[in-house]
């Protein structure tokens, strides 16, 4: 019997296709727009399929302790929420999901908030949230017979779709920004044996080759057009529902690049609220760095309505986007979900990334935005001190080593992008330092730190 409930309708005009009907760049053949799946028998009209909330919630638990691999995953353990593939047999998992929800109590003090969340996303299988998406498009490729993928990526991307493919024994082709990502995952796709281009452009410019090639070879586009990529990327708003047991935080904090991710999540919360697994949906806001803002400048000049593409410019290599795909569904999220889209300045975002690093939470810069995106938030009156919020963090803190060093060493700013917020850098900074191997030298240097560091 076959486990694909699933269609494809345009976010633009509406259009249902059948999801082996969306061609190779994933956009309508009538309005250009993106699709996104569909389940017709969850309909609430009679739908035939319609999961039952209880039985869900019972199952999902069960499976907690299930010794099957499928219910491992902390994607698949939904597989109910989609039912994407012919076989949930043909699935490729690398036990993704099942991520960390940590309590933030320095930061949830310093602004005033009860019950501050980072869900840890980073602590997916290749350190970022690309696993839970790359896990469904790369499953529904396997089993439409394609023997290579293909991606363009700021890095993380590519290092998950690369891991995947590795295991699913498929071939892929990995484009990247030359010089523009973050040598953690330029590594990770040599490591999982991807063919990989570094391009003289950026980001946007190797989605445009990408898009070209994909519509002359038999590869299959694992960019997040990708419908099938959001439907893994939903699953981490199912693990934050079930772990507040399915009630849900008044607040969500999503960095924003090519606008994926904080479409998924909405969408993720959608469809629980109307199968009656939740009763209302979280405020989902959207953080992009200031350099690279085409959606909060949108949001600034007309709600969202249009977007201008930027020339994209942060040392937040992951979210260095300047024509994000998925904007139109992003901004609907925010207006649904009554969320904000604002950006932060590249000194915010480096304080932001020290001092969840001094919580014990290391993550990339691309992360960090969160953070620093709702000290804003709340500094506008946009947080209530009773509110649960929860910040979602993509990636892992040693993708960007240099990132983090460079902080410390005091390389990383500019000295105009630091004088804002120069007292708080220099109460994080933390440089290593170079001493004699011996104990008395080690005591020494240890004192003297101290007394500068306190
Ligand atoms: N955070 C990290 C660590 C990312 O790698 C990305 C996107 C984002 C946030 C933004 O998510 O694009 O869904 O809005 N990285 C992509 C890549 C573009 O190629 O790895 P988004």
């Amino acid at each position: 019997m076959s486990d694909n409930l699933h269609q494809l309708r345009c976010f633009g005009c509406g259009v249902r296709i059948r999801g082996d009907q969306a061609g190779s760049i994933f956009r309508c053949a009538d309005c250009h727009d993106l699709f996104e799946v569909e389940y017709p028998g969850w309909s609430s009209a009679g739908g035939t399929d319609r999961p039952n909330a209880g039985a869900l919630k019972w199952l999902w638990r069960e499976r907690k302790t299930s010794s099957e691999l499928l219910d491992h995953s902390g994607v698949w353990r939904f597989r109910e929420l989609l039912p994407i593939l012919e076989s949930f047999g043909n699935a490729v998992t690398l036990r993704e999901g099942n991520t960390p929800l940590y309590h933030l109590p320095r930061a949830a003090k310093a602004l005033g908030i009860d019950q501050l969340y980072a869900k840890h996303q980073g602590m997916n299988p290749t350190g970022s949230f690309k696993d839970t998406g790359m896990t469904a498009a790369l499953s529904v490729a396997k089993e439409r017979g394609f023997e290579w993928v293909a991606c363009a990526s700021t890095g993380n991307t590519s290092a998950a779709m690369a891991a995947y493919a590795a295991r699913a024994g498929l071939k892929c082709l990995v484009l990247i920004p030359q010089g523009k990502i973050a040598w953690g995952k330029l590594a990770q796709s040599m490591d999982y044996g991807a063919v990989t281009c570094q391009l003289n452009t950026d980001f946007d410019g190797c989605v445009r080759v990408l898009s070209t090639i994909v519509q002359e070879a038999p590869i299959y586009l694992l960019n997040s057009v990708n419908p099938y990529r959001l439907e893994g990327q939903k699953t981490p708003a199912l693990e934050i529902a079930e772990y507040f047991d399915w009630s849900v935080p008044e607040h969500i904090l999503v960095p924003g690049g090519n606008l994926a991710n904080s479409s998924a999540l909405g969408k993720g919360f959608r469809e629980m609220k109307a199968l009656g697994l939740i009763s209302r949906l979280p405020k989902i806001s959207v953080i992009q760095a200031e350099g690279a803002n085409p959606l909060a400048k949108s949001f600034r000049l007309n709600d969202g309505a249009s977007i201008e593409p930027v020339s994209a410019q942060t040392r937040a290599t992951a979210i260095r986007i300047g024509n994000p795909a998925s904007w139109r569904k992003a901004a609907h999220v925010i207006h649904e979900t009554g969320g904000s889209c604002i950006d932060v300045t590249e000194g915010e975002i480096a304080v932001a990334k020290a001092e969840l690093g001094r919580e014990g939470i290391g993550c990339e810069p691309a992360s960090a935005v969160t953070l620093a995106g709702l000290k804003k938030l709340s500094a506008a009156g946009k947080v209530a001190a009773s509110d649960t919020v929860v910040l979602l963090l993509t990636g892992h803190t040693l993708k960007d080593a240099d990132y983090t060093i460079d902080f410390h060493r005091g390389t990383l700013l500019q000295a105009e992008e630091a004088a804002p917020m120069l007292p708080q850098i220099e109460a994080l900074r933390r440089n290593a330092v170079e001493v004699e191997a011996t104990p008395k030298a080690v005591l020494a240097a240890l004192e003297q730190i101290q007394s500068r560091w306190v």
